[in-house]
């Protein structure tokens, strides 16, 4: 296991963008497995500027986002493609036909399952998976609770998870998609390496069961600990009762 606990938020996002950065310039043809959500903001940031400044290249990277909600077009605001888009795609040289993202508006959503996890295999596996880490314990839309061999699939979404997801559909949780397509348990556990990131004291009770609490298919977070090559970077805030 390796932890690392950083003095500020600041400090956690530039690591983890490193660690990224490292990913992309250590492969000829890097397959990146990329999230979602306010943690990550800071970290595409971060890949952007080092993009702009003529540092990271991202013209041989593929990309496979962990998760989708269902009914939501790829243009739609509140989608994950669109967030992706604004956040990262819409800035940096990766090629349009090397972005994955499932389709939560396929019109037969078990087969886009399928097809997910086949092109996860033909690119050759993800090298890096990033993973933030929801109220629920959930890694990607692992909701509990999230068979450690599960793979990409239709789920329910917890109604925490629509709570804490609910800023972005005007504070209404009711607003919130109720299903979502994610990469299973088991998808994500494929990846050579794991990189989960959490700041502030608000992830410090759901970091401490992730990471010291029994192994648990209601907490989809504790099965890193499962995983030869995973990295969990922490401010102090996050750490602080894991600690
Ligand atoms: C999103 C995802 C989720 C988030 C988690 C934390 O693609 O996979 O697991 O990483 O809900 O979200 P934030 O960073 O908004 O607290």
């Amino acid at each position: 296991m390796n932890v690392i606990v950083t003095e500020s938020p600041e400090q956690a996002f530039s690591q983890a963008a490193g660690m990224i950065a490292c990913e992309i310039h250590s492969n000829a043809t890097p397959v990146l497995g990329l999230a979602t959500g306010r943690t990550m903001e800071s970290i595409y940031q971060i890949l952007v500027q080092k993009h702009e400044s003529g540092t990271l290249d991202f013209s041989k990277a593929t990309s496979f986002n962990l998760d989708e909600y269902i009914g939501l077009s790829p243009t739609d605001p509140n989608s994950y493609r669109h967030y992706m888009q604004e956040h990262l795609f819409a800035h940096v040289n990766i090629s349009a036909k090397e972005i994955h993202v499932p389709n939560g508006t396929a019109p037969d959503l078990d087969a886009e399952c399928a097809q997910y996890e086949a092109a996860i295999r033909a690119s050759g596996g993800i090298g890096l998976q990033l993973l933030g880490i929801g109220e629920t314990g959930h890694i990607g839309f692992n909701e509990p609770p999230s068979a450690f061999d599960t793979r990409t699939r239709v789920v329910q979404l917890d109604e925490v998870t629509r709570r804490q997801n609910s800023g972005m559909f005007g504070n209404d949780p009711a607003c919130v998609p109720e299903r979502a397509l994610t990469m299973g348990v088991g998808t994500i556990l494929d990846a050579r390496k794991l990189l989960l990131v959490a700041v502030g004291v608000g992830k410090a009770a759901i970091i401490n069961e992730a990471l010291n609490g029994p192994m648990s298919e209601n907490v989809s977070a504790t099965a890193i600990r499962l995983h030869p090559a995973y990295t969990v970077i922490l401010d102090e805030a996050a750490a602080s009762i894991w600690m």
